[in-house]
């Protein structure tokens, strides 16, 4: 059916977000007709900028930053309406209008407004075992959609009796949940009634357009929110999102066939970071994490929480290689470790259970869990706005050849500083065939 098209590729987190993925999205764009989010909501961001202006993005791609390319957001996406229409009214001031560039899948859920409450409920009831969400009303809204009690799009627009009884079950549902609570559903009704009627003029099938830019032999890139460690059935359970942001996630969050995905890319750091609670085995502290988050601008997009940073974990990126079937890497922040001394590769963990090289599922094996080290010389000369790999130090090359050889997986693009045009694309690698 697809034989004939032009090349789609994922790009998603390899890690446990916030890699790049934003700037590797946003300098392959122009190379596709459109962009497709399928999974996760506002709590993911980036900030891009454009002729000088600041946009901040967390829910629409950042496509929509480049003439003519469509922005789609799949049914896997849940939509908090009032973050949307901030968005839009941002790109509006900053001269660009989202009409006729942007389709919202009728079938995404909605993020009601006291989700947030309820996110936030959750994690103070959880005391010790908090998950650090990003307190969006995330986890609640994926909750009811699950519970098939969700509100979605296209709900908004229907039958408004049926939205009425749609409405009353969930608020009474939450109204169970929260002691003495007798929040009323009216108010919550006319709220998202509004809503609809704001969002109407994008709301789309968007599997249908998918599939029609597709046979019409355009190019789609799918852009995946948080990362594989955040994934709710692959991640590091239960210090996850809710949703699947590996691969599996573009089939179900847009309504495609796996055989559109003609190619995955996996953005990864050269060290690792995480916001939130969890496992990050390579976890530093002291002044060499310090020096990592300040180099590296480690604080959260959406929240500006400090990351927790470390060296690179080549058994997470194995991992990732694997669910994803990752074809390439874009590695990215590569300069953060310039002037370093040495850099640490970790490829196992020394465990209870003895050393194990494989990511396991069940994290109690992690506890006090060391990891396995391979150490490499640093490098002195700045790797800051390379663009080609032959030009990298030689310690720094030897670097991504062993991340590669350790990952298993080719490093495609390499990242030298924030700017489109300090990135490598290796010549002959998966990145240049797809976009040739
Ligand atoms: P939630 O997605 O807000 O429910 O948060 C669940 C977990 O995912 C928390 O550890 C968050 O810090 C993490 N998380 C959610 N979105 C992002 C992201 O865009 N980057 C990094 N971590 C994220």
């Amino acid at each position: 059916m697809y034989g004939w098209m032009k090349t789609n590729i994922a790009v998603l987190g390899a890690q446990w977000g916030d890699e790049g993925k934003g700037k590797i999205v946003d300098m392959l764009t122009p190379h596709f007709s459109a962009v497709a989010r399928y999974q996760g909501g506002h709590n993911a961001g980036h900030t891009v900028y454009v002729n000088g202006k600041k946009f901040v993005l967390h829910l629409i791609p950042s496509g929509i930053l480049h003439d003519g390319v469509m922005c789609l957001i799949g049914n896997g996406v849940v939509i908090d309406p009032q973050a949307l229409f901030t968005e839009v009214e941002e790109l509006a001031r900053g001269g660009i209008t989202v009409d006729g560039r942007l389709k919202i899948s009728e079938k995404a859920h909605i993020i009601l407004p006291y989700h947030r409450e309820l996110d936030v409920l959750s994690e103070a009831r959880r005391g010790e075992r908090k998950i650090g969400t990003t307190s969006r009303g995330i986890g609640p809204a994926y909750e009811d959609k699950i519970g098939r009690r969700g509100i979605r799009v296209c709900d908004l627009l229907g039958d408004r009796t049926a939205l009425a009884d749609e409405v009353r079950e969930n608020v009474s549902a939450r109204n169970r949940m929260i002691k003495d609570s007798t929040l009323d559903w009216k108010p919550v009704f006319d709220q998202v009634v509004a809503f609809g009627e704001r969002m109407r003029p994008w709301v789309a099938d968007v599997s249908l357009s998918l599939h029609a830019m597709m046979a019409a032999g355009k190019a789609v890139m799918f852009e995946g929110a948080q990362a594989t460690l955040l994934d709710i059935d692959h991640g590091t359970y239960p210090f996850v999102t809710s949703s699947n942001a590996s691969v599996g996630g573009v089939c179900t969050g847009l309504g495609v066939p796996p055989r559109a995905i003609g190619g995955v890319l996996g953005v990864a750091k050269a060290y690792t970071t995480r916001v939130g609670e969890g496992p990050l085995p390579t976890e530093l502290s002291g002044a060499l994490a310090d020096r990592l988050r300040e180099s590296g601008q480690e604080y959260g997009a959406s929240t500006g929480r400090p990351r927790r940073c470390g060296w690179y974990d080549a058994v997470v990126v194995r991992y990732s290689a694997r669910v994803n079937g990752l074809d390439a890497v874009a590695l990215t922040k590569l300069d953060v470790l310039d002037g370093l001394p040495e850099v640490l590769i970790c490829t196992g963990y020394q465990t209870s259970a003895g050393t194990i090289a494989d990511f396991p599922a069940d994290l109690r094996l992690l506890t006090g869990a060391e990891p396995v080290y391979e150490r490499m010389p640093g490098w002195s000369s700045p790797t800051k706005g390379i663009t080609e790999f032959d030009r990298l130090p030689a310690e720094a090359q030897q670097y991504v050849r062993r991340l590669e050889d350790v990952s298993g997986v080719d490093c495609s693009i390499i990242s030298t500083g924030s700017d489109r045009r300090e990135t490598i694309v290796k010549k002959g690698s998966a990145v240049e065939r797809w976009l040739s």
